[in-house]
């Protein structure tokens, strides 16, 4: 069996990265390419040991993204998905060939449920299994294998299937829970399970991808962890299909937290956990829960009086980590009017938010026109900020002047935007200030997207607060979602709502299928 591919510290958890891949897949969470080729930077950089970077066949944006992500990669393994057939494989490999460590990863679905899709008696798809997995193996040296639904598959079955792959060439056996069903006694059974039946188990890699349908999801990873599984598969906040994956940061703060009981390690750079964390959520538009363990961001906050006076005397009295251990700075440099662009780009810094000159002047020109409005800019209102300026869409459609009357005299909204440089106007009613906007920028510009999300969330205390807000569209499935910050809602609305319309006219251009319009009934 190849060496590098078990680590020699049998204490050592790999860390599988999938946001790019099942993560991106997340209706709505669509990334641009520079988007995903930041993400895969950063995970690089914080220590993820393998980075699913996407699903090559599925279209010609995967591709180039998979394959420009195994040739800037400095130390992750860089692995596609493949379903199991050979022109999926051979073009999951055309993409990563070139990564200094590449791997291909492929699936087919072995539950009773999963089977009966490409019509494969359990014989049938044991060949399958045999000869894809043999394919895959002559082009790669390092190959994952995934029995889909493996937690609904019975036991019999699955121990045939596993040794069929490991006995074809996969080094990695992977071991999804699909659908979030599983709990983490049955988790950790099926990892001994296999770990004592199937012959050459002890020379593989046991992977654990959890979903978390039932919020279980870092619980079955740990479960599986410590019944030997050395890969645990997941994504920055948990993001994913549904419910989402294990999210990355909770695997590795248990496992730093609790060493004392789970005496497992990772590589993974913990400081570097919450600037990534911002960076997927402003990317895919999915935001953190506040309370979300770890990058939510009240993880940290104390604020009812015990807690408080107890904080004051002995941060441990509350706190069962540092804020600084997940690049939590410590910074409570309130910005105002009279902070200077230097000022700002420190700050930034100590964000862990880089920018280029460009990109300062513009996130500098918006800070002003907040500090006018705005007595304190907090963190959270800069980051904001930050979100906002860096998505490199083209817009098509700009908001020039809202004038909207709301109050129980009814409401209506008088619009100006511009569609391509030409300037068009609206005067709307609608149940509500923000609806009647929307009718507005629907009848300057028409269009049959379906509002599928209408999120608001204030981004500081106050009165005086920024709302962020995120939109959702669905045109013919094709699905984008927009977002802006502002202290105006309704200003924040629309913008929103016309910056997913301008992502969905560059998803009308595109040509290829979707990564998700790829349906896994084609697995076989
Ligand atoms: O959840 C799942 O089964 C998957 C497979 C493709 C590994 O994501
Ligand atoms: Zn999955």
């Amino acid at each position: 069996m190849t060496s590098n591919i078990v680590p020699a510290d049998p204490g050592r958890v790999l860390i599988f990265d999938t946001t790019l891949r099942d993560g991106e897949q997340s209706p709505g969470a669509t990334m641009s390419h520079e988007e995903k080729l930041e993400i895969a930077q950063l995970l690089d950089e914080m220590g993820v040991d393998i980075i699913e970077a996407g699903f090559p066949i599925a279209s010609e944006g995967d591709f180039r993204a998979v394959s420009e992500i195994a040739q800037l990669s400095k130390s992750a393994t860089i692995c596609g998905l493949s379903r199991a057939n050979f022109k999926d494989i051979d073009r999951c490999w055309e993409a990563v060939k070139h990564a200094k460590s590449p791997r291909i990863h492929t699936f087919i679905g072995t539950s009773p449920l999963h089977r009966a899709i490409p019509n494969l008696s359990m014989d049938e798809m044991a060949d399958r299994i045999h000869e894809t997995v043999t394919h895959a193996r002559n082009l790669c040296d390092n190959v994952q294998w995934s029995p889909m639904d493996a937690t609904r598959t019975e036991h019999d079955y699955l121990c045939r299937v596993v040794e069929i792959a490991i006995k074809a060439g996969a080094t990695t056996i992977n071991i999804p829970d699909t659908v979030g069903y599983t709990a983490p006694k049955e988790s950790a059974e099926l990892i001994r399970m296999l770990l004592e039946r199937v012959p050459g188990a002890d020379e593989i890699i046991f992977a654990t991808h959890c979903h978390n349908d039932l919020g279980m999801a870092t619980a079955n990873s740990l479960a599986a962890v410590e019944a030997g599984a050395r890969q645990v598969e997941c994504t920055i906040n948990g993001l994913g299909e549904r419910a989402g994956n294990t999210a990355l940061e909770e695997v590795v703060m248990a496992l730093k937290v609790r060493h004392d009981i789970m005496p497992y390690t990772t590589g993974v750079e913990s400081t570097k956990l919450m600037n990534i964390s911002r960076r997927v959520a402003a990317v895919s538009g999915f935001p953190v829960q506040f309370n979300k363990a770890i990058v939510g961001k009240n993880a940290f906050a104390h604020e009812s009086g015990i807690h408080q006076d107890g904080m004051l005397k002995n941060a441990e009295t509350f706190e069962i980590m540092r804020p600084e251990d997940v690049g939590l700075a410590a910074t409570n440099l309130v910005m105002g009017k009279h902070s200077g662009r230097a000022a700002l780009r420190d700050k930034l810094r100590q964000l862990g938010v880089e920018v280029g000159d460009n990109q300062l002047k513009d996130i500098f020109v918006r800070f002003k026109d907040l500090a006018d409005r705005k007595k304190e800019v907090y963190d959270d209102d800069i980051l904001a900020l930050v979100r906002v300026s860096d998505d490199a869409t083209p817009d098509s459609l700009q908001l020039k002047d809202l004038v909207v009357v709301c109050g129980t005299g009814g409401q209506s909204a008088e619009m100006t935007m511009t569609v391509d440089g030409v300037e068009k106007t609206a005067k709307t009613t609608g149940d509500g200030p923000v609806d009647a906007a929307f009718n507005a920028v629907k009848e300057i510009f028409p269009h049959d997207a379906k509002l599928e999300l209408y999120q608001v969330s204030a981004v500081t205390k106050g009165t005086d607060a920024q709302a962020t807000v995120s939109v959702r569209l669905n045109e013919e499935g094709r699905i984008v979602t927009g977002s802006n910050a502002d202290t105006d809602t309704v200003v924040a609305s629309v913008k929103a709502y016309i910056h997913a319309l301008n992502r969905l006219i560059v998803r009308r251009e595109k040509t290829g299928t979707d990564a998700r319009e790829i349906s896994y009934k084609d697995a076989g």
